[in-house]
């Protein structure tokens, strides 16, 4: 009931008589006023003035489920959200729903991550409130090789997302960093159930430096709020990039990889240049010359030939 008392606040935005809620919801006045002293322990500032009635004046900054799906307007991709204050790691939940039949697309969201996880063993620092943390369980009909590229339909999604919403030029390092100015903004960690010729399901978690400090940032970091020099509207961002998951994510099934490729060529920082990737305690040298369609990078060594890199950490050389 809560959430239809905000719609129809949000629609009007104007005072609104107790009375004509109340007759709208068809609810009483009493249960009315229970509903919005809890949305006022929300953090929804609602004024009250006699003879007037109800005013939304402002909405908490909070990624509640609620506020997620309103104008949402997607087919499956965050239809379901799980939402949370803390959790250990989005993508612990992640696969235990997965592996609970979860329908594909269902989100899991938290404003904080107690032991958040990156990429190679990493940590991923999930402050409350600042940033934009969740993993999406999917269900692809692809072999389990083919699946990087899920990775790379989610990079390209963020960035498209954080252009459009943002207008900031957002680039990304091989496989799944999401740099501005050449510092990381957001990271992907992509986690799969699979047989031999089968996937079950795949946890894509997304993590995003939304509104946070300077000062809380390590030295090759950045947040979306630092290059925009103001607050960002989480909810608003992560709308958009559950939108262009979905969107990239029919253009998948419907085009194949291949026009995901294209796209994500765009916004690559690492095509054309000279690189080192460690990987499996190795390390390769060259120039990174193109990826192929499950994702992996082409690295063109000094001696002509050619190496394939499914995996690692690309560091640029000079
Ligand atoms: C990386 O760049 O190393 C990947 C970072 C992925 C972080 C996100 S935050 C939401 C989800 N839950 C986690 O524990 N990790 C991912």
């Amino acid at each position: 009931m809560k959430e239809k008392i905000l719609d129809y606040l949000h629609k009007k935005h104007d005072y609104l008589s107790g009375d004509q809620i109340s007759k709208h919801l068809g609810i009483s006045r009493q249960g009315l006023w229970k509903h919005i002293q809890e949305l006022k322990d929300l953090g929804y500032e609602i004024v009250a003035v006699p003879h007037l009635g109800y005013r939304l004046e402002s909405c908490p900054d909070r990624l509640f489920a609620f506020e997620v799906n309103r104008c949402l307007h997607t087919k499956f991709i965050g239809k379901k959200i799980h939402y949370f204050d803390c959790l250990s790691s989005t993508m612990d939940l992640g696969m235990q729903l997965g592996m609970e039949n979860a329908a594909s697309g269902t989100a899991v969201l938290a404003e904080s991550q107690i032991k958040g996880r990156g990429r190679l063993g990493r940590g991923w620092f999930s402050p409350k409130h600042k940033g934009i943390y969740f993993s999406l369980i999917l269900r692809p009909k692809i072999l389990p090789a083919a699946c990087p590229i899920l990775t790379l339909m989610s990079a390209v999604s963020i960035c498209e997302a954080i252009k459009e919403v943002l207008g900031l030029d957002v680039q990304i390092k091989w496989p799944n960093d999401i740099l501005i100015h050449n510092k990381k903004v957001a990271g992907i960690l992509t986690e799969m159930n699979a047989e031999m010729d089968k996937v079950n399901f795949v946890v894509i978690g997304i993590g995003l430096n939304v509104n946070n400090d300077k000062k809380s940032l390590l030295a090759q970091a950045t947040s979306l709020k630092q290059e925009q020099g103001q607050e960002i509207n989480r909810v608003a961002l992560l709308q958009e990039i559950l939108r262009k998951i979905e969107n990239n994510y029919f253009i998948l099934e419907n085009n194949g990889a291949q026009e995901i490729i294209r796209k994500w060529r765009n916004f690559t920082l690492t095509l054309g240049t000279r690189v080192k990737v460690d990987y499996q305690g190795k390390h390769v040298e060259g120039q990174a010359i193109d990826i192929d369609s499950d994702g992996a990078l082409l690295i063109r060594k000094d001696s002509g030939l050619t190496q394939k890199v499914s995996s690692g950490d690309v560091s640029a050389c000079r």
